[in-house]
């Protein structure tokens, strides 16, 4: 492909888009690349701050409302990746034209009936192109995505036997952005939260028997796990994780490289310490408590207006000291297990985010020809069909520890 530009970085000009400028701007893998957004007087002023870096960026004006404004960015890069959110909101034009222009695309999205819309619309035409249009490539959903997938193929080539089940256990501690809560207080305000609750919304084909989505609900309230010997509780992010996860695994499926048959996937977040127990239903009361005043309008709009606004998020400080580690537990069906673990050290919502974004898009960008299934495979991809082990060295030289083994991950809790 002979285009202007290796890679377009669009909604530069938000919270996550202006680090995620900074990053590629200094990264040592030298693009042709360029800023893009609705706001040019925004985009110039980013610009001229990256201007002295060695991978200074162009900058490239296209409200999302200007169809042939996004046409034309699409058409001049190789590949696009957008954090310009909520996607419900603003993201149908940029992932249109993608498709239409058949330019690789990545977001950080974790609206999945969005996605849902988009592997209806879209999932053929990209497919039969091998455009890879890679939404989820944030904290939703690459280290639940891209660990299993590495667990599940690790249990097939040291054990020589499928995965019939991987449980992942998160600690974390960072601080949430406003374009994070406009996108869940939108999944509300479009009516799109009742069918989120589906386990198989991502799937090829999302029918599945009843007894099939009865034994994948997502966990409710907090138990002690015996195995963990520790107190858990739902994870907030796994209603969105657990569908891409099941996408992964139905789309290998598809591609005759199977998980396990049947293949089960479940979150958790995990507390330690004293007051484990009290911890783990005090943060699912919140969680709930939350989701409740984000359905209900008017406490929706009341919320709204007192927490954090789009295009700001947490402090430098919060961020240093942001941390998540989530580790996976694999089981094959005659009971043997392995372990997986991915962890970072910096705000999983940004520094991790913006990490995890940025290495998907130099991949597709530069590296297209690399990724498996290449040059063939398109469609409305998950992080690990789009990637598979490709990111696991990106990821290690910007930061993230990454391990897979039989024994219990070291160090792991
Ligand atoms: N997966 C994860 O772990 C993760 C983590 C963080 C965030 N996110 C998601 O990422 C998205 C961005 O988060 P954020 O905190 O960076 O949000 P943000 O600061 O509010 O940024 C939103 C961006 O969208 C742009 N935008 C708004 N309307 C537009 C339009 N009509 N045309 C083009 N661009 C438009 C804004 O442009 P202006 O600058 O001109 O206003 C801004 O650049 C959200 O959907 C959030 O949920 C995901």
């Amino acid at each position: 492909m002979d285009r202007r530009y290796d890679l377009v970085l669009y909604g530069a000009t938000g919270f996550v888009g202006r680090l995620a400028a900074a990053y590629l701007a200094l990264h040592d893998e030298r693009i042709r690349w360029a800023v893009a957004g609705r706001d040019a007087r925004k985009l110039e002023a980013l610009r001229t701050r990256l201007a002295t870096t060695p991978n200074a960026p162009e900058v490239v004006v296209a409200d999302s409302t200007d169809h042939a404004a996004v046409d034309a960015t699409a058409a001049q890069t190789r590949a696009l990746i957008t954090t310009a959110g909520p996607y419900a909101l603003y993201g149908d034009a940029v992932v249109d034209a993608c498709v239409r222009q058949r330019t690789h695309y990545a977001d950080i999205t974790g609206e999945t009936v969005w996605v849902r819309r988009l592997i209806d619309r879209h999932h053929a035409q990209a497919e039969r192109d091998g455009t890879r249009i890679v939404p989820f490539c944030g904290f939703d959903s690459i280290p639940s995505d891209l660990g299993t997938w590495l667990l599940v193929r690790h249990m097939q080539h040291s054990l020589g036997a499928s995965t019939v089940e991987v449980r992942a256990f998160f600690r974390l501690a960072g601080g949430f952005n406003g374009g994070t809560l406009a996108s869940n207080f939108a999944r509300h305000a479009l009516g799109d939260a009742a069918r989120s609750r589906d386990p198989f919304l991502l799937d090829p084909d999302p029918r599945h028997a009843f007894d099939e989505i009865e034994a994948n609900l997502d966990p409710t309230g907090p138990h002690f796990d015996p195995h963990l010997d520790a107190w858990v509780a739902p994870f907030i992010m796994g209603p969105i994780n657990t569908r891409v996860v099941r996408r992964s695994a139905a789309l290998s499926a598809q591609w005759g490289e199977a998980y396990g048959i049947p293949f089960r996937y479940q979150e958790y977040t995990q507390f330690g310490g004293p007051l484990s127990g009290a911890k783990s239903a005090a943060v699912s009361v919140a969680a709930a408590l939350f989701d409740a005043g984000a359905a209900f309008a008017p406490t929706r709009r009341l919320l709204t207006k007192v927490l954090t606004p789009p295009g700001q998020g947490p402090s430098e400080l919060m961020m240093d000291r942001g941390w998540f580690r989530t580790e996976l537990r694999g089981r094959t069906a005659d009971g043997r297990s392995a372990h997986a673990l991915i962890s970072f050290s910096g705000d999983p919502g940004n520094r991790a985010t913006l990490r995890m974004l940025c290495e998907s898009g130099l991949l597709l960008a530069r590296h297209a020809d690399s990724l498996p299934g290449a040059p063939t495979r398109g469609g409305v991809l998950t992080p690990a069909t789009a990637f598979g082990d490709t990111l696991v060295p990106r990821l290690r030289a910007a930061g993230f520890r990454i391990e897979v083994g039989e024994a219990r991950a070291a160090g792991a809790p």
